[in-house]
């Protein structure tokens, strides 16, 4: 299967974007200090699906958040991945569809959704350039 590379080098801190991998939907997003500090404060206990940041990143890349754009529940694809968007009460993404709620690490915080935003293989082929697949 084919893999794509991003050039996230135009994605500023708190956006994200949406595009598209193995035809699904795929969001990158620049996480801002705040949103990287509210992804670590929650205690993974707390978790449906019990994930740190770290282990949804690269190594030393916390700020880089790449998941698929794909709802866990039934598959819509959640808000959040353009400026202006609802991104939910945990600030992450929100599926209107059924009412899931993504923390700032696209980890599932309310609704019926039972996993995480699923984070695909990736690495940094370079600083801006990411190879996803
Ligand atoms: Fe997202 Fe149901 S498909 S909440």
């Amino acid at each position: 299967l084919a893999s794509i590379e991003v050039d996230v080098s135009q994605i500023q801190p708190g956006q994200a974007i949406k595009t598209i991998f193995r035809k699904q939907p795929l969001f990158v997003r620049h996480l801002t200090p705040a949103e990287i500090q509210a992804a670590n404060a929650v205690p993974t206990g707390d978790l449906r699906d019990p994930q740190t940041l770290a282990e949804r990143t690269q190594p030393g890349k916390a700020e880089w958040l790449v998941t698929m754009g794909v709802c866990t529940h039934l598959g819509c694809v959640p808000l959040g991945a353009a400026e202006g968007e609802n991104r939910g009460a945990y600030g992450g993404y929100f599926c209107p569809c059924h009412g899931s709620h993504y923390d700032t690490a696209g980890r599932i915080r309310k609704g019926p959704a039972p996993k995480n935003l699923e984070v695909p293989d990736y690495k940094f082929a370079s600083d801006t350039v990411i190879t996803v697949g």
